[in-house]
């Protein structure tokens, strides 16, 4: 190593390996004129993360009356070793993997062969795989940037080559599908992890209504931020007109579907350009930016089910508000002699 005295060496970021497949502005002009012909119009979930969609979401996270990501956060912590023996080897996939902030005790206790981060936002998917690839230098660490429900394969990638696959789906994202996508995601999942494979996923539970309505709608108005963010993206990258100020942010708990539904409301009737085409609001009307579905542990396992997963364990908060549950492909362990068709 050459050191010139007087000139302090800063530690580069290391490079990691990303792979780009974003969804093309196309596909993303064709989702927005879909979402936008139905009653009640609604976007993809994932349009709401663009870069500065990202750090919004991480500041959601970090307001008190959203807990979820700090007691997800203290139970990784906390059992993370139990989960990892219980994984064993493997790669392990992150799905969703936003800031990546909540990986590090289970690379710890695991010590895979290779980490892969799934994200829709590229940059901060670039950014968090950089400081992670920093935490953990032995651990190759892969960005894979796409629309993970639409992923029928990992990309061949020799890191992935010949092993078995563990996912880790934190955050209760799953939230964000309603309970039929729900199960086509987890069965996809299945197939992309494989017959040996494992899935981690962490599951926001039904509690008091107030609670839930406060955490969805923060006092320092982050989740307006966050969801109001969505209008300036499709200005900027649609070609659009939304003057975000004539939207209110609504949150509010519906029992009937066990969700929070989060929506944009029209404060008048107006027109919006968008995607080459014009859209009418009506006043009042409602554009849902993402539901949030919470389930209960009986109701999540039946989910789990019916996309062909058998539950394992499960590692529950104190207040059992959250819970990650480990899933293994159903026909694996079975009892012996169980009849087959
Ligand atoms: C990332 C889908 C888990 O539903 O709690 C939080 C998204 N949106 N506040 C959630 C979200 C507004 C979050 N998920």
């Amino acid at each position: 190593m050459s050191s010139q005295p007087g000139l302090k060496s800063r530690p580069l970021s290391p490079a990691v390996a990303m792979l780009d497949l974003h969804p093309a502005p196309a596909d993303m002009a064709r989702l927005v004129i879909e979402g936008l012909s139905r009653t009640p119009k609604q976007l993809p979930a994932w349009f709401l993360y663009d870069h500065e969609g990202s750090r919004l979401f991480d500041a959601i996270c970090e307001q008190p009356e959203y807990g979820l990501t700090r007691t997800e956060t203290a139970l990784l912590n906390r059992h993370a070793p139990a989960m990892a023996a219980a994984l064993g080897k493997g790669v392990l996939v992150e799905f969703g993997a936003g800031s990546a902030r909540k990986v590090s005790p289970l690379l710890e206790a695991l010590a895979p062969p290779a980490y892969v981060a799934l994200d829709i936002s590229a940059e901060h998917l670039r950014q968090a795989c950089r400081n992670l690839q920093q935490r953990h230098p032995t651990i190759p660490v892969l960005g894979i940037c796409c629309d993970y429900s639409l992923l029928q394969e990992l990309p061949q990638q020799p890191l992935l080559a010949g092993r078995r696959r563990l996912g880790f789906y934190p955050g209760s994202s799953l939230g964000n599908f309603d309970p039929a996508e729900a199960v086509t995601l987890l069965g996809q999942f299945a197939r992309l992890l494989g017959g040996d494979g494992r899935l981690l996923i962490g599951i926001d539970q039904p509690r008091s209504v107030a609670a839930l309505e406060a955490a969805y709608n923060d006092r320092a108005g982050h989740s307006a931020a966050f969801a109001r963010n969505l209008l300036v993206r499709l200005n900027r990258e649609l070609a659009g007109d939304f003057d975000p100020a004539s939207f209110r942010y609504e949150a509010h708990w519906q029992g009937q579907h066990s969700r929070i539904a989060m929506a944009l409301v029209s404060e008048h009737e107006q027109q919006v350009s968008l995607a080459g085409a014009r859209w009418r609001f009506g006043a009042g009307e409602a554009l849902i930016t993402e539901y949030s579905h919470k389930y209960s542990p009986e109701a999540f396992r039946a989910l789990a089910a019916a996309a062909g997963w058998q539950a394992l364990e499960r590692w529950s908060a104190d207040d059992d508000s959250v819970s990650l549950h480990l899933l293994q492909p159903a026909t694996v362990g079975s009892a012996p002699g169980r009849l087959s068709i």
